[in-house]
């Protein structure tokens, strides 16, 4: 590696962190392994260009090969989710999602989404975030039980009329009714917008319902499921403007101008072309039958992950999952997410600390953890696999501070994961 030579430092860090990525069980339900060809591109000497604007329309020149690029990231995000427009500039999630309201709403206006405490993003409304200190923020909380409570969000939709509602969630176990989110949209006037960041890779295996051609706009980020690079596209159908000199008007009409405007020049420079190139590597893997079943199987592990917890006495949020992630509840443990977390992280299994719905803890000492299987799924682990995960999470957790339980459970993590070697 020539990083060796030229950086000791840092590549000593890679390969660190490298070795506590094939030694650890990954857990984080945002985080995955992208493959070495995706890695590829994006390390790839794509990173010198600049190219501000769109395929065939920029305002540098040698943009002969990264047209070629962008071109077939389009296509293939198009494609894949059966859209007539993508957008692949985003740089990431948080950035795609703010283009969303640049494009949608004025500063000022009321926008709806899933609150954080509950499970929702920053960006969906969070009081010390651009969306709710630029607009209105109104954020809905999930029912008692931990599902979201569709009749409680279409009432406070028709008090509150925002200009736009967010579905989508960074700790929700539960599926997504699209359909009643875009009748409530509807029934107030309001843009639906469906950000799946989490579950784009189940969406495309068909194990979660879509919102193509519900939602009026849909953001997903790359590098969750979709197992690409760090960035994000937003999706949507209608018609390009184009040739409007001036910005069209605000309708569902001209989404994909209004989105293309918000992202280059209202919010961005040049794209990221190595990002670029990676997204359309995640997406041609993305389209092979083999996906299909990766998605399914992240579902399989994730259900049978919570059956081990549920023998193990651990509560779960909603009593379990439908996608790739469990929310457990640790109020009976006798233990807080934060201590959880640092004694899972002892024995090399990584998940996060977590609020859940009606805390009684404080958001930054919370009640619980956020696991997930889109990690180990992808290393190739299979139900009877998470057994043994959920087993060392229940006996890491029985015994926090003893050191030779944290010992031998270490031990046993890290001969476990040299059966499944993934890069
Ligand atoms: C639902 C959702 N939206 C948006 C984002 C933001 O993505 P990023 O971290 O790439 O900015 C996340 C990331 O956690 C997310 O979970």
């Amino acid at each position: 590696m020539f990083i060796e030579k030229a950086d000791a430092q840092i590549a000593e860090l890679i390969k660190r962190e490298k070795q506590r990525q094939m030694e650890g069980l990954e857990l984080i339900p945002s985080e995955n392994y992208a493959s070495p060809a995706v890695m590829e591109a994006m390390g790839s000497i794509l990173t010198n260009k600049y190219s501000e604007g769109y395929p065939h329309k920029r305002y540098y020149g040698g943009n002969e090969f990264v047209d070629g690029v962008e071109d077939l990231a389009r296509d293939r995000a198009k494609k894949l989710f059966g859209v007539s427009h993508a957008n692949v500039q985003p740089y990431s999630g948080s950035p795609a999602n703010q283009a969303i309201y640049f494009a949608l709403v004025e500063p000022g206006d009321t926008v709806m989404g899933m609150h954080l405490l509950y499970g929702g993003h920053l960006t969906h409304g969070w009081k010390v975030n651009f969306s709710a200190r630029y607009y209105r923020a109104v954020q809905y909380p999930t029912g008692q039980d931990g599902y979201l409570n569709y009749d409680a969000i279409a009432e406070l939709a028709d008090q509150e009329k925002p200009r736009l509602i967010y579905c989508g969630a960074t700790a929700y176990p539960r599926e997504f009714d699209f359909k009643r989110f875009a009748k409530i949209a509807e029934s107030v006037g309001a843009y639906f917008a469906a950000d799946i960041s989490h579950v784009t890779g189940l969406i495309v295996a068909g194990v979660h319902a879509s919102p193509f051609g519900v939602a009026d706009v849909v953001m997903t980020t790359t590098h969750k499921t979709l197992r690409g690079p760090r960035g994000a596209m937003i999706l949507c159908n209608g018609e390009p403007s184009e040739p409007l000199k001036k910005p069209p008007e605000k309708s569902k009409k001209y989404l994909p101008t209004l989105i293309d405007r918000a992202v280059f020049p209202g919010l961005q420079g040049g794209p990221h072309d190595h990002q670029t190139a990676a997204i359309a590597v995640a997406l041609k893997e993305a389209m092979q039958p083999e996906f299909k079943v990766y998605g399914a199987q992240i579902v399989k592990n994730a259900k049978a992950l919570a059956h081990t917890l549920l023998d193990h006495d651990f509560t779960l949020v909603t009593g379990g999952t439908d996608n790739h992630l469990l929310l457990v509840d640790l109020n009976n443990k006798n233990l807080s997410g934060g201590e959880a977390e640092r004694a899972l992280e002892h024995v090399g299994m990584y998940c996060n600390k977590n609020t859940i719905p009606f805390d009684p803890r404080k958001p930054f000492d919370p009640s619980g953890i956020r696991i997930g299987t889109p990690a180990l799924t992808s290393r190739g682990m299979k139900e009877s696999d998470m057994e043994k995960v959920g087993m060392w999470m229940a006996d890491t957790l029985a015994h926090p501070a003893d050191a030779s339980v944290r010992e031998r459970v270490r031990k046993e993590v890290k001969a476990f994961c040299q059966d499944f070697v993934i890069y």
